[in-house]
């Protein structure tokens, strides 16, 4: 019997758990949640917990799992797997100082400028009117630490960048976090690059595309992420090992040097430019809603990927993928990615679920079991995840069982992988 526990409570966490219990047909496997959510609940055990690093522990070590996969960031970067490391449980998911290669976008640039990997110019500030004196053209400016996709203004101008270094000047204050980066804008397509990593090795996942703007035509504020492809089309194997050899192996080998191995799945979020790829940034877990399109793909088992790279040897492990192309559609709750509506009834679940199978996925996010309904409670509120053969058909698949979920005012971009 293997036991694993899942940590987290978005879709990419219902993605990871459909995953392991896919993989694990065929021998006695038991996958929990901590906390999960009330789509996770209808196929597995979910284990109340609070949020928090500590509690998170707490709740997974007295699980007693043969290996931990954490989902989000937050409680990695509070040192959820150094607490779990220290109680004997084998977790997928970095240290707390490997972490800080998310948590610190002023760390990150440091080891990329060290491992040589092509980053986009930036420069840190403790100091707002030195920011702006700064930030003259088009540029972008960074909140240094974890913000949930909201740290981050893409700015045309001077006047734009004064107003988004006020503006994230005065939300970094609030959280304690006030350091700013003001980074060259680049141009581009943006690939996610995800890699199972040991400490010393890697095994690349297929690259995904996010879209991270809320409105169809990547418009409106930055969200988590609205939708996603695995894999683009302008995105083949040479991309991936182009990344690979220049952007993760010599990052893995400057944070080993540092005493820092990073064990985990390490993001890397990348511009294509005319002038090659950059990385924008990266991220201490599998992207959301990434993942959801990456794992509806995964033809083999994930636990042995994830296990070996938790017991630090990933030589050998391979995976396989299903050949066709994913496409997943997030469905937001009205107010995202501001403050959310909540407590509306999510209709058309049930109907959907008996389609449900290999090639479809509706994934939980932000819901809520309320008097044997369902009912929304978060931002993100699902996830509709399916396979087609190229990305007309897997963009048709999903948008089919995604405009039958009724949900009042839910918000959904029309156009994911509209333009591949
Ligand atoms: P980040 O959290 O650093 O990935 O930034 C969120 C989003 O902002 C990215 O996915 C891009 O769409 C955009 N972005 C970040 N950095 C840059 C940059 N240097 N040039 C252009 N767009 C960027
Ligand atoms: N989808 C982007 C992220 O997970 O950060």
């Amino acid at each position: 019997m293997r036991k694993v526990a899942v940590i987290g409570s978005g879709a990419r966490e219902h993605a990871l758990v459909r995953a392991l219990l896919r993989g694990g047909r065929g021998e006695p496997r038991e996958v929990v949640a901590i906390p999960g959510n009330a789509g996770i609940a209808r196929e597995t055990r979910c284990v109340p917990s609070g949020g928090g690093a500590e509690a998170l522990a707490r709740a997974t070590v007295a699980e007693k799992p043969d290996l931990a996969v954490v989902g989000p960031e937050a409680p990695l970067a509070e040192g959820l797997a150094d607490r779990l490391a220290a109680a004997g449980v084998p977790c997928f998911g970095p240290s707390a100082a490997a972490a800080r290669i998310e948590s610190s976008k002023a760390f990150a640039k440091e080891v990329m400028e060290k491992a040589s990997v092509k980053t986009a110019g930036a420069a840190v500030f403790d100091d707002p009117a030195a920011a702006k004196r700064h930030a003259r053209g088009p540029c972008v400016v960074k909140l240094d630490g974890l913000a949930a996709g909201k740290g981050v203004v893409v700015c045309d101008d001077a006047a734009q960048a004064a107003r988004a270094i006020d503006e994230l000047w005065a939300a970094g204050s609030s959280s304690g976090a006030v350091r700013l980066l003001v980074e060259d804008r680049l141009e581009g397509r943006e690939l996610s690059v995800i890699a199972v990593c040991d400490g010393e090795r890697a095994v690349a996942l297929p690259p995904a595309r996010d879209h991270k703007r809320l409105l169809d035509g990547d418009r409106g504020p930055n969200t988590g992420g609205m939708g996603a492809i695995c894999s683009p089309p302008d995105a083949g194997s040479a991309i991936v090992d182009e990344v690979l050899r220049t952007v993760i192996e010599p990052t893995l080998r400057e944070m080993a040097a540092r005493g820092i191995p990073f064990v985990g799945a390490l993001y890397a979020g990348l511009m294509l430019t005319r002038g090659g790829l950059s990385v924008l940034e990266f991220n201490c877990r599998l992207g959301d809603p990434e993942a959801q399109a990456i794992l509806i793909r995964l033809r083999s088992d994930p636990l042995p990927l994830f296990s070996a790279a938790a017991r630090r040897d990933l030589s050998g492990v391979r995976a396989s993928w299903d050949p066709r192309t994913a496409v997943a559609v997030v469905i937001a709750a009205a107010g995202y990615p501001g403050t959310p509506r909540a407590g509306d009834e999510i209709r058309g679940l049930d109907l959907l679920a008996r389609e449900e199978g290999d090639d479809l996925w509706v994934l939980h996010a932000g819901t809520r079991a309320q008097d044997g309904r369902i009912v929304s409670a978060g931002g993100r509120v699902l996830t509709v995840a399916a396979l087609g053969e190229g990305p007309e058909e897997a963009r048709r698949r999903a948008y089919g069982a995604a405009g039958r979920i009724e949900l009042a005012g839910a918000q959904m971009r029309r156009d994911i992988a509209g333009t591949e």
